[in-house]
């Protein structure tokens, strides 16, 4: 009969000398395996004495037990070896930097946005949004643009159709709506911009029929022209990068502001190139002006004792000045070869403390 200590001895040495778990799995199936060691020996039983039988059955089946724990721990231990070996293989650095050409590229739109974003959060607004799909009241009458108003012409809109003519939806015009919507369901003081898509029937190099816009709203008890021209000033200085960017005021219109203003910035236009902050000539980057008595009545808040101010711009327009895109309508062909141009790398998150993209 077989010496149980030898065979024990010869099958742990094959249990610890596997160095995977394929050797590993020969081992167990060499010993425990249908023709294994162990289970030809176990299929001997039948042939001994009953009470012979019982006690090698018992020593049997104890070997059985170790081996099948040394198994267990050895592959315990292999798989140590291979997470660990699978995690040194798969680390990956989040340190480096990343590869430029394979992430895409983020469009001059959206990156403008969070330029913007990040220079009013600075001064302590907040972003507040509102539907693109408006009603009348909220797109016009709210902002003092009554039915007939001449505005509602100029504002080129796009109506759904709708049996009763009053309840007709319409794609928002502008993002002034927001304002509307923002200070009928919060408390004031406000302080707010409202980035958002804005849409009017025209199209040229200049024009497309979905386009971008930022609303600003500062309502307060004490708000003024002073802090109105101040926050557009510090905004035009960081946006474009130059401490001592020119600008102007031009007196305007708009329904819901009184006075209204135009803000202009100093550039140049010699030798057929548009050149920013350089130069004795200027350019329209805004609209402003002093929030209308009748726009704060329209959403219930007393005139005398609240003023504010607005100011309303295109987020497109500023990403075409900034960065010197020709043509609007090319943002939105989603051509490839336009975005890995004029686009931005991921990572590269506006912020003011690193500076902005100059
Ligand atoms: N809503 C105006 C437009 O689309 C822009 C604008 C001008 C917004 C003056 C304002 C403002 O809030 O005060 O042309």
């Amino acid at each position: 009969m077989e010496d149980l200590s030898t065979l024990e001895k010869d099958l742990m040495d094959t249990i610890s000398a596997a160095d995977d778990l394929a050797a590993l799995d020969d081992a167990r199936v060499a010993a425990l395996g249908r023709k294994g060691r162990l289970t030809a020996l176990m299929r001997g039983l039948g042939d001994l004495d009953p009470d012979q039988r019982k006690d090698r059955a018992v020593a049997l089946n104890a070997l059985k037990d170790r081996i099948n724990q040394a198994i267990e721990t050895r592959k315990a231990a292999l798989d140590a070896v291979a997470i660990e070996a699978r995690l040194a293989n798969e680390k990956i650095d989040v340190t480096l930097p990343i590869a430029d050409e394979n992430v895409g590229r983020i469009h001059p739109v959206s990156h403008v946005t969070d330029e913007v974003i990040a220079i009013f959060a600075d001064m302590g607004f907040e972003v507040a949004e509102g539907p693109d799909i408006e009603d009348d009241f909220h797109n016009f009458t709210a902002l003092n643009i009554p039915a007939e108003h001449p505005a509602r012409q100029m504002h080129d809109t796009f109506y759904f159709s709708s049996a009763d003519e009053s309840e007709r939806k319409l794609l928002r015009t502008h993002t002034s709506p927001v304002q509307i919507r923002h200070m009928q369901t919060t408390k004031p003081p406000h302080r707010i911009i409202v980035p958002g898509r804005t849409y009017r029937c025209d199209s040229d190099q200049t024009h497309t029929p979905m386009f971008h816009q930022v609303e600003g709203l500062v309502v307060d008890t004490e708000t003024h022209m002073g802090h109105l021209k101040g926050c557009l000033l510090e905004f035009a200085r960081a946006f474009f990068g130059i401490d001592d960017l020119a600008m102007r005021f031009r007196p305007s219109y708009f329904p819901f502001t009184e006075p209204s203003a135009e803000m202009d910035i100093g550039c140049t236009r010699a030798g057929g190139e548009l050149i920013v902050g350089e130069g004795d000539d200027w350019l329209e980057i805004l609209g402003c002006g002093m929030v209308h008595p009748r726009v704060l009545e329209a959403v219930g808040l007393d005139a005398t004792i609240y003023q504010g101010f607005a100011f309303g711009m295109g987020i497109d327009r500023l990403a075409m000045l900034k960065y010197g895109i020709p043509d609007l309508r090319a943002f939105f062909d989603s051509d490839l070869r336009w975005l890995r141009h004029f686009g931005f790398v991921p990572l590269d998150v506006p912020t003011l403390a690193e500076g902005l993209t100059l």
